[in-house]
Formats: structure tokens, C-alpha cells, sequence
């Protein structure tokens, strides 16, 4: 489904961020990537929907390239929830950002209304709809985000980050929506309590390279192989 190959990345300043990744994600599973502050992972996750585009090493989603002149499926295809949500926010009004994909995509009128009230609603911010997005609360602003990702229905769903902001209520109600989608996820969290909740198989990454791979309980039951990468055990095998 997802086939990362050889992929380097470096910014502009010479920060090597992503340093010869491969990794193939099978359709339908859900994969959870972990590692310390500047470790790499949204620069690997802000591939994936064509947002930084492979120059060293190559992607592809079902098959298809992620390069420049594909990246209208890509989009289609493959939705990125950033780690940021004022970088998924743009518009003047919530209602109007989580409309924005599917009229991009040229959907009737009437599809439109009822995906985006289902957005809305799924998410409890139907009530919130013609609030600027700048105006919301972080974690009003976490969901909208979401939601504007959610409303194109896309065959993949990257996540960085999703649970930062959230209450409790709305952590554990997002760890329900997630475990309920159907699709191929992929999950960038500090929160490794979430990632054991909603994730079979997670990567550990450290400066740029993934140096573990493997079931979630086993990676993320593993104190020595946490630590050595700066990470904890979560906190429910914390005793
Ligand atoms: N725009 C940029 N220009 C230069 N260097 C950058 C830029 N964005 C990130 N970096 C660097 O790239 C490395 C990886 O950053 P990245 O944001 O991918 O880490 P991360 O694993 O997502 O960290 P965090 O857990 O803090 O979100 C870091 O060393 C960071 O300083
Ligand atoms: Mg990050």
C-alpha cells in the first residue's frame, strides 16, 4: 500500500532529517512512529501526502509516485493531519475549511453539505461552524483539523500528533473514532499510551533513521530499547 524506499531529506541549512528510510505499510493496518523531539518524524510523515517531495529515494502510495505531477491523487488519496493545526487552517470560517477539500474535488452541492455536516458533527463542532478557526480553542482546533481530513475520506490517514491539546473526553473519544476507521493509518505520537491503544505495529526513530520495527507490544513493552532512544514506557506498564 505505502512503499518508502531510500528516502533521505535535508533542509535548506543542511539539517539531515530523514536518513535512508524504507519501510512498507501494508493496506488497512495502522502503524505508530515514536521517537524523541527532532528524531525526524514529521519530516518522514510531511512525505507522505507530497507536502515535502522525495528528492533522495522514492514513494509511492497504491503504486502511485509521489511526485509533483501526481500529487492531485496523492491528495486524494492520503490525508495529513499536521502537527501544527493553524498550518491546516486557513480560511475565515471553520465551516469553510472543512468544505474547501471536497469542493476542491468538484463534488455536488448537496454531497458536500451532508459530508461536511457529518464532519462536523462526528467531531462535536457543528455548534462551532461559523467561527473563524483562528478564534477556537487548541483543542477545538485539533478536532477541526481533523475534521477537514476526515470529510475527504481518504484511503489513508496520517496523524502527527493528534492527541496533543485534547482533554481527556476527547482523547479517548478520538482513540474510538481512530480504532473505528477502516483505513491505513499512520500515527505520529508522544503519547505512547495512545499508540498502544490504536496501533498493531509501530517504528522507533532516531535522528532520521527507524532502528526498531515490530509489534507494538513488543516494542513499546521494551524499557531498555525506550530508553536508549529517550523514550518511557507508557504509562499504563508503568505500574
Ligand atoms: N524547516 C526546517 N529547517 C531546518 N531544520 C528543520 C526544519 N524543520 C525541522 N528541522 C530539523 O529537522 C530535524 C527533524 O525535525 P522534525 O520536526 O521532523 O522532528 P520530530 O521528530 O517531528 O520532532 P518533535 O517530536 O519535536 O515534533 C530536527 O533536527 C529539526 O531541528
Ligand atoms: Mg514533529
Amino acid at each position: 500500500m505505502i512503499s518508502i524506499e531510500g528516502l533521505s531529506f535535508s533542509y535548506p541549512d543542511g539539517t539531515k532529517a530523514i536518513d535512508h528510510i524504507s519501510l512498507a505499510i501494508a493496506e488497512g493496518s495502522s502503524v505508530g512512529i515514536v521517537g524523541a523531539n527532532g528524531a525526524g518524524k514529521s519530516t518522514l510523515v510531511n512525505h507522505l501526502n507530497g507536502y515535502y517531495l522525495p528528492r533522495e529515494g522514492s514513494i509511492s502510495i497504491h503504486g502511485i509516485s509521489v511526485i509533483r505531477k501526481n500529487l492531485d491523487r496523492i491528495h486524494k488519496m492520503v490525508g495529513l493531519l499536521f502537527q501544527n493545526p493553524d498550518d491546516q487552517l486557513f480560511t475565515a470560517r471553520l465551516y469553510d475549511d472543512v468544505s474547501f477539500g471536497p469542493e476542491n474535488l468538484g463534488l455536488n452541492q448537496d454531497d458536500i453539505t451532508i459530508l461536511v455536516g457529518d464532519a462536523l458533527r462526528e467531531l462535536d463542532l457543528w455548534e462551532l461552524r461559523d467561527k473563524p478557526p483562528a478564534h477556537l480553542s487548541q483543542g477545538q482546533k485539533r478536532f477541526a483539523s481533523f475534521a477537514t481530513v476526515l470529510v475527504m475520506k481518504p484511503d489513508v490517514i496520517v496523524m502527527d500528533e493528534p492527541t496533543a491539546d485534547l482533554d481527556p473526553k476527547n482523547r479517548r473519544k478520538l482513540i474510538n473514532l481512530v480504532n473505528r476507521l477502516a483505513t491505513t493509518k499512520i500515527t505520529v505520537s508522544h503519547d505512547l499510551d495512545f499508540i498502544w491503544d490504536t496501533c498493531q505495529r509501530v517504528c522507533i526513530m532516531n535522528k532520521g533513521r527507524i532502528i526498531a520495527d515490530g509489534q507494538t507490544r513488543e516494542i513499546l513493552g521494551n524499557r531498555e530499547l525506550l530508553e536508549a532512544n529517550s523514550l518511557e514506557l507508557p504509562l499504563r506498564l508503568q505500574g
